[in-house]
């Protein structure tokens, strides 16, 4: 392979470097076809535990496996060159100690190739956040609304509605910082809280359903598609891909049934 034909990857100092300057584009994507449409326009994609629910009809993202995980992300770094990859560690992965996060986040690393991880929570997870960094896993923290703490909160709740609730907010993205994460996604959070994170924290604040206040923003690729019947409130709509579907499909089905199909050109000979 000659030098020049070498693609780099971004990687997760140049996201973090990223901070202040022209907004951070990401999305999620779960296959190497849409990873690779996606690519041409976002600096890391990020293969998130939502594919549970946007993948595989999971009511929350709580039954999400890391097998599962890693066969998307393997999928996700075979269909791109460039973009940095971020594969999320799934519910109970990470948080019963750092050397249990630390083997795990490995194991995600070594068999998808993916440049960093990224684990829900805050003050929390700081302590692994630190083990993590400092022992070569960039990692992506993520705060706010946390799906994976679905139970504990109560359903998905935007953040900080109420000000006695900020303090603890803050502290949270704080903590993520100051344990070595090079970014952090801020979700569900009201804009005034998600602009006073982002102009009191160094590290670029991804925001999803977070306000333009953000560094960056993110969205789940089949819900701005317009792949399901349902998208999250905050969530723009730019595709209408479910119904393109539906009427592919449906013309499909009808020309089998009058026996318009296969048509002469469509048959091997
Ligand atoms: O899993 C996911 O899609 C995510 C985004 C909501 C950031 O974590």
């Amino acid at each position: 392979m000659s030098k020049e034909s070498v693609i780099r990857r971004v990687t997760a100092p140049q996201i973090a470097a990223r901070k202040g300057g022209e907004p951070i584009v990401s999305l999620t994507s779960y296959h190497a076809h849409t990873a690779a449409i996606v690519e041409k326009y976002a600096d890391f994609i990020l293969v998130g535990d939502s594919l549970g629910m946007v993948m595989h009809g999971m009511e929350n993202t709580l039954g999400v496996s890391i097998e599962l995980m890693i066969v998307h992300g393997k999928a996700v770094v075979r269909g791109t060159k460039r973009a940095l990859i971020v594969v999320d560690m799934p519910f109970g992965s990470y948080e019963e100690s750092p050397e249990v996060a630390f083997r795990n986040a490995a194991r995600i690393m070594k068999e998808t190739q993916c440049g960093a991880v990224k684990l829900e929570g805050g003050v929390s997870m700081a302590e692994t956040i630190r083990f993590l960094t400092e022992r070569g896993i960039p990692v992506m923290g993520h705060t706010g609304l946390t799906p994976q703490s679905t139970h504990v909160m109560g359903g998905f709740k935007t953040q900080g509605r109420d000000e006695e609730q900020w303090p603890d907010l803050i502290a949270d993205a704080k903590a993520v910082e100051e344990a070595g994460a090079f970014a952090v996604v801020l979700e569900g959070l009201v804009e005034p809280l998600a602009r006073k994170i982002t102009g009191e924290i160094s590290i670029p604040t991804i925001g999803i359903g977070a306000s333009a206040a953000c560094d960056g923003q993110i969205l789940v690729l089949e819900d701005m598609l317009g792949l399901g019947d349902w998208a999250p409130k905050f969530v723009k709509v730019y595709g209408k891909l479910g119904p393109m579907i539906e009427e592919a499909v449906k013309t499909y089905a009808e020309e089998v049934k009058d026996r318009s199909f296969p048509g002469e050109d469509q048959v091997y000979r």
